[in-house]
């Protein structure tokens, strides 16, 4: 598998009253296409900072990010804004759903500007809700909702798919639901994942588990055997 993204002695600085803190202290890794990444971490580890420079959100004080041969550390706002555009879904622990548009709606909404757009009735059945394609959000559940949300992400046939805690306001059976439905969608459109959270649980499902502490790598695992969704225990 190709490289999709390349670290390179990042850092990112903030200055607090005369010291320098290192929310990222120099990380240097390689995420491949294709691969479902978990980024694990206690609280103030690094992770958001981690996900915000990937995603072109902030630009690091230090380094290299590489995507696809492009170096994207260094880009204008505007190319920034053009490369998420282009290459990159998010879904997030509250889903961010619009309450007075219908799922259908919503997942339409992801299809604007998208280059190379995949079928919204397609992407609604394979999260599993034709049956509900009229409803809104207020009459789906916290679990129904995620799922309107990662078609909604995936609807413009994203590279990489960034998840912040996407289960985190979910119980065990509904987050395990949307974490299949996550591992289905990767395996039918190659989409990279890059799902940050504190469920350390969620690694075993990972290609790759990357471990942070204090703004620094302190482990990178590539699972031999990568488990399914449903077969997850929460910790
Ligand atoms: N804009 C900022 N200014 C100063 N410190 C920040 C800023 N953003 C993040 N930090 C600090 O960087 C560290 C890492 O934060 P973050 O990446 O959000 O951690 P995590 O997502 O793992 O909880 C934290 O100690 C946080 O307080
Ligand atoms: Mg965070």
């Amino acid at each position: 598998m190709e490289d999709l993204y390349t670290l390179e002695h990042v850092y990112k600085t903030y200055k607090n009253y005369d010291n320098d803190y290192h929310a990222l202290d120099d990380v240097s890794l390689n995420i491949k296409e294709g691969e479902i990444v978990v980024i694990l971490g206690p609280s103030g580890s690094g992770k958001s900072t981690m996900l915000n420079l990937l995603s072109g959100i902030d630009t690091p004080s230090k380094g290299h990010i590489i995507f696809k041969d492009k170096r994207i550390d260094q880009l204008k706002p505007n190319d920034l804004t053009q490369y998420r555009a282009d290459n990159l879904g998010f879904i997030f622990q509250s889903y961010n759903l619009i309450p007075s548009l219908t799922v259908k709606e919503n997942v339409e909404l992801g299809k604007e500007l998208a280059l190379d757009p995949l079928s919204v009735k397609k992407l609604i059945e394979q999260v599993e809700l034709t049956s509900h394609v009229h409803k809104y959000p207020y009459q789906l559940s916290g679990g129904q909702m995620q799922r309107v949300a990662i078609a909604r992400a995936l609807v413009k046939n994203p590279k990489v798919l960034f998840c912040d805690e996407p289960t985190g306001a979910l119980d065990e059976e509904t987050g395990k639901k949307v974490l299949e439905i996550l591992q289905e969608m990767n395996k039918e459109y190659h989409t990279t994942m890059i799902i940050v959270t504190h469920n350390p649980s969620i690694a075993d499902m990972a290609h790759t588990v990357i471990r942070m502490n204090s703004g620094k790598i302190i482990e990178i695992k590539h699972n031999k055997k990568v488990k399914k969704a449903s077969e997850l225990r929460w910790a």
